[in-house]
């Protein structure tokens, strides 16, 4: 497999790395940049678990090679908080329990971050649809709908 050097940025920091052709960007955040918060649940673009923001979009990072976020800048939920402080999505999250078993969280608060940089006042029928993607097996999805609410 042939091998590449991309650069980009992930959570503000300017990052050099060498992957091979077919490694998913999902991959190469957790397996080389050591940031396992997106998570890995289907790989197949279905669930919303890997998202992460590609130069401000939410994109499903389980579908997108490495190498074409070359030169990208890349959020993942690490990148969300700011000097120990909770982003707050990521509060009202924990406050309301929109939180279980947590496997769907990072998406979801990357999901909503998007939507709330882009759109700061979204109606509910607004965030359920920025949330249409992310699918949760936990809550239910009224606590996680009412914290991004509260987060307005
Ligand atoms: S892991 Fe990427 S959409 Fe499910
Ligand atoms: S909290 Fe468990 S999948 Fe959403």
């Amino acid at each position: 497999m042939s091998q590449h050097e991309i650069t980009l940025t992930v959570n503000g920091s300017h990052e050099r790395v060498t992957i091979p052709s077919n490694m998913t960007l999902l991959t190469m955040l957790r397996e080389v940049l050591v940031l396992t918060g997106t998570k890995n649940g289907c790989a197949a673009g279905e669930c919303g678990a890997c998202t992460v923001l590609l130069n401000g979009e939410p994109v499903n990072s389980c579908m997108m090679l490495a190498v074409e976020a070359d030169g990208a800048n890349i959020v993942t939920v690490e990148g969300l908080a700011r000097d120990g402080t909770l982003d707050k999505i990521q509060q009202k999250f924990v406050e309301l329990t929109g939180v279980q078993c947590g496997f769907c969280t990072p998406g979801m608060l990357i999901s909503a971050r998007a939507l709330l940089d882009r759109n700061p006042h979204p109606s509910e029928a607004e965030i359920q649809d920025a949330l249409r993607g992310n699918l949760c097996r936990c809550t239910g999805y009224t606590r996680i709908v009412q914290a991004v609410q509260e987060a307005i």
